[in-house]
């Protein structure tokens, strides 16, 4: 098996510590990035194919930092993730009195967020063996599929997100890099609280049986939950 450069933004907790964990877990390089503190990143920092750095995927001199500081110690990256993501929605807010600064917000980490990583990071995955990207998306991102009557600003930053991952498999094919946009399922993490259908653990292990599979690049279907199941945009 390939040992693959794997890049994983938001990964101080949830799904990105348990990707983080498990690429490690399997023999691989992990660059994990994180907003601000280590958090669960402290249990694992000392792994020898471990490179940690800060990054806020809100602010691109952040993002150019991080640039700054791999580009001599990485030559390039197999497979990117962009997971970090916020979920800011007071739920009882319907469109009278929904938070307009929570909104901008949310789509500022959740969408433009990934498009600033992507804008530093995508030449890196060029150089990868790999070339894969993975967007992790929302089945709330689903406009054919929306059954929800609020929780208007997350809602759409991951349905801004799957056209990001729309326009960027186009723009790929020439390159040979294949994009993912990915529902994660409803996992028991900060964001998706106690009550949620399965452990961040079962999730990673899905996006990691997805990530090692030989993908068709000219194939538009790439939007899918964690088990490979196609979604609708
Ligand atoms: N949980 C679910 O049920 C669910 C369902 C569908 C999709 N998802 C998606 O799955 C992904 C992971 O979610 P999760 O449940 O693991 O969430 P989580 O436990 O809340 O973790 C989110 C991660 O993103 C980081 N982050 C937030 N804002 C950031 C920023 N500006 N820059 C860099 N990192 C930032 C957080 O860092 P801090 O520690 O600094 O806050 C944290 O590490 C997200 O894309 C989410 O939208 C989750």
């Amino acid at each position: 098996m390939s040992n693959y450069t794997v890049f994983i933004t938001g990964a101080s907790k949830g799904l990105g510590f348990s990707l983080t964990k498990l690429y490690l877990e399997k023999g691989h390089k992990v660059i994990a990035t994180y907003r601000k503190n280590l958090e669960k990143l402290e249990e694992i920092k000392n792994h020898p194919n471990l490179i940690l750095y800060t990054m806020d995927v809100s602010d691109e001199n952040s993002v150019k930092n991080a640039f700054d500081f791999l580009k001599d110690k990485i030559s390039h990256i197999d497979i990117l993730i962009n997971n970090a993501a916020v979920y800011l929605e007071d739920k009882t807010k319907t469109i009278e009195n929904v938070d307009i600064e929570e909104a901008i917000t949310t789509l500022n980490i959740n969408s433009i967020g990934p498009l600033r990583v992507l804008k530093y990071f995508y030449s890196f995955v060029e150089r990868g063996n790999k070339k894969l990207i993975i967007n992790v998306s929302s089945e709330a991102g689903s406009i054919s599929n929306c059954w929800r009557d609020r929780e208007y600003a997350y809602c759409m930053s991951k349905s801004a997100l799957n056209m990001l991952s729309a326009i960027l498999q186009n723009y790929s094919i020439p390159k040979g890099i294949k994009v993912l946009a990915i529902h994660p399922g409803w996992m028991r993490t900060d964001m998706g609280g106690p009550n949620a259908d399965i452990a961040p653990e079962e999730a990673a292990e899905g996006i990691y049986n997805l990530s090692m599979k030989d993908w068709d690049i000219s194939d538009k279907n790439i939007y899918m939950d964690y088990k490979g199941n196609l979604m609708t945009w």
